[in-house]
């Protein structure tokens, strides 16, 4: 799939749940309406939905949410995405963005099933500043969740989104531990999306300024990693580890953006940070369209992949720039 400026669409999220077992200040409001559940899509549907794109090119498939882990029976789903890993024309990778509350339950059963990276978000290591970012989480159950997903033989990476004045003081302290547990580490610029209860200004912390504050502390060495997304990665030299910076605000990576997003509801959003969608629910639902018609579907909509964002965190303009929380497209 070849969208009109030229980009080789591989790579698909696809939100399993919009719902979450916590609060993160950045992402949601407290009292959050969720979907109802007549209009998302069954596990089966997903699936068939995936293996759609799968046929199309995709190559990578990313589970987010939300939690995704807290959909009931999800790890069917990854079962059966697992089983087209390697297969001809199948995919390459399948990966799972989650907060970990339920990886001690979970993480044997998604190495079993084909996955083997897992990015965990986790913004801090003091549990009481944890306890305040999420509203309601537990940090000792998300790490006990992070080594429960290391013993069972899965990469994790920490995703920490970069919040002034919140966890501004513990990338050093978070650099060194995840040295000590063999992680890797992104930090990820707040993106306006989504009304919360806070102003989003306050929140946001441009990551030009803490790779330089860090490397008073590191030797940041530039590399050409990539796991396919718009992190640019350093290796620490101090740990061996890398370090990743997502830096949707201070600079715009989407001449290279390869990644569509698939809401749990079957709508496929072509750029997370444009309100244009496809509604997908509808020809697969439909007995008369079948595959075919489908895969016309998903064709059509990559004809209208936006050139890009253009998120701007004004302070004279306070309503997000997109209605749509993060936990609707799941990053
Ligand atoms: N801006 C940046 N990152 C966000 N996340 C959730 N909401 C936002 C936001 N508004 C992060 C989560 C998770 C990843 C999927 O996106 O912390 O790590
Ligand atoms: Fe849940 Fe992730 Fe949103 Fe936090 S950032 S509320 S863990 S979906």
């Amino acid at each position: 799939m070849i969208d009109p400026f030229g980009r080789r669409i591989s790579y698909l999220r696809v939100s399993v749940t919009d719902r979450c077992d916590l609060r993160c200040t950045y992402c949601m409001a407290e009292d959050m309406t969720f979907l109802p559940k007549r209009e998302v899509l069954t596990l089966e549907e997903l699936d068939r939905l995936c293996g759609a794109f799968i046929g199309l090119g995709v190559e990578k498939i990313r589970l987010t949410g939300g939690e995704p882990l807290v959909r009931r029976n999800v790890i069917e789903l990854v079962r059966s995405l697992g089983a087209r890993i390697g297969t001809a024309g199948g995919l390459k990778e399948l990966t799972i963005t989650t907060n970990g509350t339920q990886l001690t339950k979970l993480a044997d059963d998604l190495y079993a099933a084909g996955v083997r990276r897992i990015n965990v978000s986790m913004d801090t290591l003091d549990p009481a500043v944890f306890k305040s970012v999420t509203r309601w989480g537990d940090l000792g159950k998300t790490m006990d969740g992070i080594f429960a997903a290391k013993a069972a033989g899965l990469a994790v990476k920490i995703n920490a989104v970069a919040l002034k004045g919140v966890n501004e003081g513990e990338y050093d302290r978070m650099l060194t531990w995840c040295g000590e547990h063999g992680l890797d580490l992104t930090l990820i610029e707040t993106m306006p999306l989504g009304a919360i209860s806070g102003d989003r200004a306050d929140q946001y912390l441009p990551l030009s300024m803490v790779r330089s504050r860090l490397r008073e502390h590191w030797t940041l060495e530039e590399t050409d990693y990539r796991t396919g997304g718009p992190a640019r990665y350093f290796t620490v030299k101090e740990t061996g580890r890398r370090i990743g910076f997502i830096t949707p605000m201070t600079h715009n990576f989407c001449e290279t953006c390869n990644r569509v997003r698939l809401t749990c509801t079957g709508t496929l959003y072509m750029c997370l940070g444009q309100e244009d969608a496809a509604d997908l629910r509808a020809p697969l639902r439909d007995p008369a369209v079948g595959e075919d018609g489908l895969r016309a579907a998903i064709e059509a909509a990559m004809l209208r992949k936006p050139k890009g964002h253009d998120f701007i965190i004004d302070r004279r303009q306070p309503a997000p720039a997109l209605a749509r929380h993060m936990s609707v497209t799941g990053g």
